[in-house]
């Protein structure tokens, strides 16, 4: 057994409909057994469970729960802040490029490593991935996850329309590799595969088909995609799929929404679609950094959460800005802003946390530190930075000290990543 006194925040709930949601032990106490969470409490009341087992003593961090990411996609980690275009010309001009390159598999496996080691120096220790067109980037990413028992979702970006010659595949090519694919690595160790078509542009009529009956074909599989994220990209989905009654109906008539799948962005539905997202299960990658970036717009939060959507937190790199889920967070808040809503803390949090555990169907599984859980876990130094140890310090407010966090962090503030109990990264 493994034993850890320290701070400890996690969210049992989600904080807009229950108000005990937020549990915070300051002097708090974590066991961890084979993996998984054993107790999470106050100190005082668990110690006598500690017996022979040696405490770590973490007076003065913060442990929560590792960060879920729902939307990122690895091979855009060496495009990251391109400049000067809008979705479909960023696609064009920056990302496409880019993606070409891991055809190569020596350059996909080196960046698989470094991938996966930023998401663990930023406190990510779940993450739902796009890959790129080709099976190899897949394998390597899961290669990496593997080899670190992380628990992550990863698929080959479905495309056979509309984008550069090397770029794409067939209704035939990318049926035989997600088979092999799903065959070798779905439900090893903790991994899962994703059926990903990439967006309604880049996939046929006859590949999407091809998409809905693998994932019917094999229950537990995932399905993401982006949805509803551009003006321009709208409207040309509308133009390819005259039949479909909106951007939505292209990927359900497809039988591609349903309780596992997560379409990232959806910053241009509005609230018959979220009903319509809520009642199939299917949850939605909020990704504000992207969306700023690409000035894709501004999600509307309050509205998706109030017709019962599950969302969790994306940072959609390399549109996104940052690996941080929590600088994500505090972008979020800023969209918020813009709109006249203001994101509670606490519900940010959920959001990184049991929100994205949710989004992915894995409530049970992770999220928070309830016993049972499998033990992802982050040590937090809240004097990572003298502006932080200063600002910190100056407020006696946990709620307060959370949303200070979020705005100022970075991944400085991860001293350790655990994952399943065993330790991943060090600052
Ligand atoms: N839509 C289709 N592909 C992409 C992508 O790679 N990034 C984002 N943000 N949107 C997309
Ligand atoms: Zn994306």
């Amino acid at each position: 057994m493994q034993a850890y006194r320290a701070s400890i925040l996690h969210l049992l709930e989600d904080p807009t409909k229950s108000a005990a949601a937020v549990a915070f032990h300051a002097d708090g106490l974590l066991l961890v057994e084979d993996g998984h969470v054993v107790a999470c409490g106050d100190y005082a009341g668990l110690s006598e469970l500690v017996g022979e087992t040696p405490v770590e003593d973490l007076s003065g961090k913060l442990i929560t729960p590792g960060f879920i990411d729902t939307h990122i996609h690895f091979p855009q980690v060496d495009i990251i802040a391109a400049h000067g275009a809008q979705l479909l010309d960023w696609l064009e001009q920056h990302t496409f490029p880019a993606e070409a390159a891991f055809a190569d598999p020596g350059h996909a496996a080196e960046a698989a490593r470094f991938f996966v080691d930023e998401l663990l120096r930023n406190g990510t220790t779940t993450a739902l991935v796009f890959g790129s067109v080709h099976k190899g980037s897949v394998e390597a990413l899961f290669r990496e996850a593997l080899a670190r028992d992380m628990r992550l979702i990863a698929g080959k970006a479905l495309m056979d329309r509309n984008a550069p010659e090397g770029l794409t595949d067939t209704v035939e090519t990318s049926r035989a590799d997600m088979e092999s694919l799903i065959a070798d690595w779905h439900g090893k160790g903790r991994l899962g595969y994703a059926v990903t078509p990439r967006f309604a542009i880049s996939c046929s009529d006859d590949q999407l088909t091809m998409a809905g009956e693998v994932l019917a074909a094999h229950p537990g599989v995932w399905m993401q995609t982006h949805l509803a994220e551009n003006p321009r990209e709208i409207a040309e989905t509308a133009a390819l799929f005259p039949d479909a009654a909106d951007y939505l109906d292209v990927y359900d008539r497809h039988g591609l929404v349903g309780p596992r799948s997560v379409f990232a962005h959806c910053v241009h539905l509005r609230g018959e679609a979220f009903g319509r997202l809520a009642a199939a299960g299917s949850a939605i990658a909020f990704c504000p950094t992207s969306n700023l970036f690409l000035g894709s717009g501004l999600f509307p939060l309050d509205e998706a959460c109030a017709h019962g959507v599950k969302v969790g937190i994306g940072t959609d790199v390399g549109a996104g800005t940052t690996f941080s889920i929590l600088h994500t967070l505090g972008e979020a808040y800023k969209v918020g802003q813009l709109r006249g809503t203001a994101l509670d803390p606490f519900h940010a949090l959920y959001l990184a946390t049991l929100g994205g555990a949710r989004a992915l169907d894995l409530g049970d599984k992770i999220g928070n530190l309830a016993p049972g859980k499998e033990a992802d876990f982050l040590v937090l130094d809240l004097a990572a930075t003298p502006l932080l140890a200063r600002r910190l310090s100056g407020d006696r407010s946990l709620e307060n000290r959370l949303f200070a966090l979020t705005v100022l962090a970075d991944d400085r503030v991860v001293e350790r990543t655990y994952l399943a109990g065993v330790l991943r990264h060090t600052r």
